[in-house]
């Protein structure tokens, strides 16, 4: 999923005028007019605002940093439910290039997870669930967004597990499964260079399920620059990569590389 988020600040130089002055401060009870009139108290306008679309000044100018709020999130979700809730559904991959603080992969996780409980047998959900998560990257240039997306993403896979009664406490298979999928699939780095906050390539993963052993998964290494690049170049890419010993999706937190 190509998200609205766009690397270019300018367009979202409008929004910042709707802050209040101090730059970095967060709008923790939603936005205040620059306008010494309005600026008494926070705009009623915003109360249909379901939560925080704006942090400061100074990032909406610098990263373009305006959340979409959860509203037009799911309108926007909306448009692709065939992808997200039909057919082979839980494999359909989404990238979120701005992912900001992970409002878009909270919202497809959530909703394939809805599609699981309807549509698979519960002792199937914990590996359903798993290969949901496997399905949906982001990237995030800064680190309190990237932070917050990885354990948004965490918490909604727990209260699904939790809520069905499913063990999944920090020691459990199922939570370190989760939490590994989603530090591998949600990077910090920049989209537009293609390299991760350590100025190396961002690296991505493929967990390719194994058609004759079901519930079995095939990690297959793979960087974000060869998805930019011709098949050919993707070909190379692909086989110089690491490869990974195929194992239980929930174990794959314990996975080795096949040469070690
Ligand atoms: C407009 S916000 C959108 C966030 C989210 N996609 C949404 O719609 O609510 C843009 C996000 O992209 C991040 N960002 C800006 N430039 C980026 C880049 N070059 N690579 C990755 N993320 C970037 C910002 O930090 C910010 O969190």
């Amino acid at each position: 999923m190509v998200s609205s988020g766009v690397m270019s600040a300018a367009p979202y130089d409008r929004f910042a005028d709707l802050l209040d002055t101090s730059a970095d401060a967060p709008a923790a009870t939603g936005f205040r007019c620059s306008s010494s009139a309005a600026r008494r108290a926070p705009l009623t306008v915003t109360e249909t605002i379901e939560e925080q679309v704006v942090k400061s000044r100074h990032r909406v100018r610098t990263y373009g940093e305006v959340f979409t709020p959860r509203h037009m999130v799911n309108r926007m979700l909306d448009l692709v439910r065939e992808d997200l809730e039909t057919g082979d559904f839980v494999d359909k991959t989404f990238l979120e290039p701005a992912a900001g603080h992970g409002n878009f992969l909270v919202a497809i996780l959530r909703r394939k997870l809805h599609a699981i409980e309807k549509e698979y047998p519960p002792a199937l959900w914990p590996q359903e669930s798993l290969f949901a998560v496997a399905s949906i990257y982001g990237i995030e240039l800064l680190e309190d967004n990237h932070r917050d997306a990885k354990a948004i993403m965490l918490a909604e896979f727990l209260s699904f597990h939790q809520a069905h009664g499913i063990p999944c406490g920090p020691r459990t298979n199922l939570h370190q499964a989760a939490a590994f999928l989603i530090d591998a699939n949600v990077v910090r780095g920049d989209t537009l260079t293609g390299l991760d906050w350590h100025g190396e390539e961002i690296q991505f993963s493929w967990w390719n399920r194994i058609p004759e052993a079901p519930g079995m998964a095939q990690r297959e290494p793979f960087t974000f620059a060869s998805l930019r690049h011709s098949t050919t170049d993707f070909a190379m890419n692909f086989a110089a990569s690491d490869s990974y010993q195929a194992c239980r999706i929930e174990k794959v937190h314990e996975q080795e590389k096949a040469d070690d």
